[in-house]
């Protein structure tokens, strides 16, 4: 195969996977061997520039930067649908009784029906197989080349499958899944940063955006509904047969489509779609009927630039704006404080809403959100309801800023917040009762303390009476408390019971784990309990000494010297364990003499052969401690290339430099015979 096969059969390959993972949804190779492929193809396209072609897939990375858009006039106008705003059923007839009064018809009419989607209408242009162009509507008869951006969006195909046609324009619209706008809100939320608004928002900006590379990183889709100019393919005679064929040449159809007769029909559609509507992956603001016969539709023509043949039957909003009265704190189950909205009552999306999130201070600081402001909520999906915007012209003078509480709203515990965290949390760990029922049901749970039938209605039963306040009270229930809550027969009261009596027998790792100290999950709760053996030597624990448990970092260690520094907590793992709960122990790593026990080493540089983490990893299994700067107590640096001021600060204290090599002797003897 000479380099021009190659780069054939590589594109190829690429489209058909790239089509089968973003259109079917039906990954057929790894990411990795996807990687693998398209790096080949990048390399002999550098080698070879003269092949490169714009529909090669590495162009979907994003090109230059742009000064502007070029404006691009449309073949065929781009026009826009009448909207039905009736959300009720009389949408449907109304639109079906004015298409058979234009045509004079008593006959039913046969219609496509399909979803209105709420993102960017984009025209793309196809010549002899290949895209060529995309522009966005614009006034309708003028848009903007955005084809470096479309270029970017992986499930609108490149080249066409099994259609070379002179000239086919696609319409459609590019939209963010409600997946992809969370995530991206979520990260950028993490990172401190604005977020969307919407999703709609997030796709019209990405399309809008002049660095293609960065609206490469804005994770947007497409779906086909229409056609602009063709030439030279013969039309099928229908609507729904178009889309058939749009579909086969590789283009994304939405699949929530049908073909019916009659206004019942519509009607019916609509409703169907709105019982799905949350549940779809993306956002809709209505559906959208057309008369499906092409020879019908000419005839029944335009009035006023709005085809007479099609119309779009909305839903309720999914935004609407409404009053802030108050923001009022609510503790999660990990103790994370929300700011949450309490509202006007407002419909949006299809119910009423009277508390919406506002995620957290930071959120509400960008957003400049104060108490009594117009606020935009939008609730779409089944995600919670959010405040996503101030209307500020709307804010009264007696408008007040928010500001969070130093103390938990629950328990009065202190509420921390890490300097680079957005949450802050309530430190009141079990001691709170807002986290009470969370922390039950997390410590019953199968891999933790597996009490069987402890489950949430039981345990809500159990926090609300006060039966339950804190985990030991668990062990301190009896058949006779059990039998007397609602739907608890004596039997299943005596089954908890022996439930609990079985959960006593338990491993350090478990309980561990069981606790919910932030940041020890089952993985680190293992380290812990294998490291240190006995529950009193972690309980004793700094920082310094979780730092030497592998993988325990700053984070965790800070996490777990902070839970069993408030006394609460110390006090109920002695009532647990005053209550029979209890686990083997034994002596542990830690304690154990090793040939590097006591011995402090620094890395610093590159090494030649190992890495750090590697030496790192070797050193502290022979029981050496592994600092990150040198003081007079290190025992030996060993530095590789390009090592900075860890080397002069060794150098200054007499510490011993080593070098790699040094160091691989040391551990081809098991770090015997170690002097320093
Ligand atoms: S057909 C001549 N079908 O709604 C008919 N439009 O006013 C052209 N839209 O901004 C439009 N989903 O981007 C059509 N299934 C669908 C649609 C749809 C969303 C948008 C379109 C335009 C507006 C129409």
């Amino acid at each position: 195969m000479d380099v021009k096969q190659r780069i054939a059969h590589l594109r190829g390959e690429l489209e058909r996977h790239n089509q089968a993972y973003y259109v079917q949804d039906s990954p057929t190779i790894p990411d990795a061997e996807y990687d693998k492929l398209f790096r080949e193809l990048q390399a002999l396209e550098a080698q070879h520039p003269e092949l490169l072609t714009a529909d090669s897939p590495t162009q979907r990375v994003g090109g230059k930067v742009l000064d502007g858009f070029v404006p691009v006039r449309h073949a065929v106008p781009m026009l826009s649908i009448r909207t039905e705003t009736d959300t009720e059923a009389s949408g449907a007839f109304n639109f079906d009784a004015r298409v058979k009064n234009a045509l004079d018809t008593s006959n039913e009419i046969e219609y496509a029906c399909e979803l209105k989607f709420d993102g960017l209408a984009i025209n793309l242009r196809y010549e002899h197989g290949v895209l060529v162009q995309a522009a966005t509507r614009g006034d309708g008869e003028t848009g903007e080349d955005v084809t470096q951006n479309i270029r970017t969006i992986h499930c609108i195909p490149l080249h066409l499958r099994g259609c070379a046609v002179e000239v086919l324009e696609v319409r459609g619209e590019v939209y963010m899944s409600r997946k992809d706008f969370n995530r991206y809100n979520d990260r950028q939320r993490e990172k401190g940063l604005a977020t969307l608004v919407n999703p709609r928002n997030g796709a019209a900006g990405s399309i809008r955006q002049l660095d293609p590379k960065l609206a490469a990183q804005r994770p947007l889709s497409f779906f086909a509904y229409g056609l602009g100019e063709v030439q030279g393919w013969q039309l099928p005679g229908t609507h729904s047969a178009i889309l058939d064929a749009m579909q086969s040449f590789g283009f994304p159809v939405c699949d929530e489509r049908a073909v019916v007769k009659g206004a019942q029909a519509l009607a019916a559609f609509h409703q169907g779609i709105a019982a799905k509507r949350d549940a779809l992956p993306f956002d809709i603001d209505g559906v959208v009927y057309k008369v499906n016969s092409l020879a019908l539709q000419k005839q029944l023509g335009f009035v006023s630039r709005e085809p007479r043949w099609a119309v779009a039957h909305k839903y309720p909003a999914e935004e609407q704006l409404t009053v802030l009265r108050d923001i009022e704190v609510q503790v999660g189950r990990t103790g994370k404080l929300t700011p949450v909205a309490k509202l006007e009552p407002v419909f949006v999306g299809g119910t009423t809403v009277s508390n919406a999130t506002l995620h957290n201070e930071d959120e509400i600081r960008r957003k400049d959100v104060h108490i009594g402001d117009t606020v935009i909520v939008r609730r779409a999906g089944d995600v919670i309801p959010e405040v996503v915007g101030v209307v500020l012209e709307r804010r009264p003078a007696d408008a007040r800023a928010f500001v969070m509480p130093t103390s938990c709203p629950v328990c009065g515990s202190h509420v921390v917040r890490e300097e680079d965290e957005a949450d802050a949390r309530c430190s009141g760990g079990l001691f709170c009762a807002a986290q009470r029922k969370q922390a039950i049901l997390h410590f019953a749970s199968r891999r933790m303390m597996d009490i069987e039938g402890l489950g949430d209605k039981l345990v809500d039963q159990l926090v609300d009476e006060n039966i339950i306040r804190s985990l030991p009270d668990l062990y301190r229930l009896d058949v006779v408390t059990l039998a007397n809550l609602d739907r608890m027969a004596e039997k299943s009261a005596q089954n908890i019971v022996d439930a609990l009596q079985k959960s006593r027998d338990t491993t350090l790792n478990r309980f561990l784990f069981a606790l919910g100290i932030r940041h020890v999950g089952e993985t680190t709760a293992k380290d812990l309990a294998r490291h240190f053996g006995k529950l009193d030597s972690i309980m004793q624990a700094g920082v310094e000494q979780l730092l030497n448990v592998p993988d325990v970092g700053p984070v965790v260690a800070q996490s777990i010297v902070e839970f069993f520094a408030e006394a609460h907590n110390r006090e109920v793992v002695q009532q647990l364990r005053e209550l029979g709960v209890h686990w083997a122990e034994h002596d542990g790593v830690a304690n154990q003499v090793l040939p590097l026990s006591g011995k402090t080493f620094v890395l610093t540089g590159t090494l030649p052969t190992m890495s750090r983490d590697e030496a790192k990893a070797k050193l502290e299994a022979l029981g050496a401690k592994v600092a990150g700067s040198v003081s007079k107590k290190t025992s030996c640096v060993v530095a590789g290339a390009e090592a900075g001021s860890k080397l002069d600060k060794a150098r200054e204290l007499n510490v011993p430099v080593w070098d790699e090599a040094a160091l691989q002797v040391l551990l081809a003897n098991n770090g015997e015979g170690f002097a320093a």
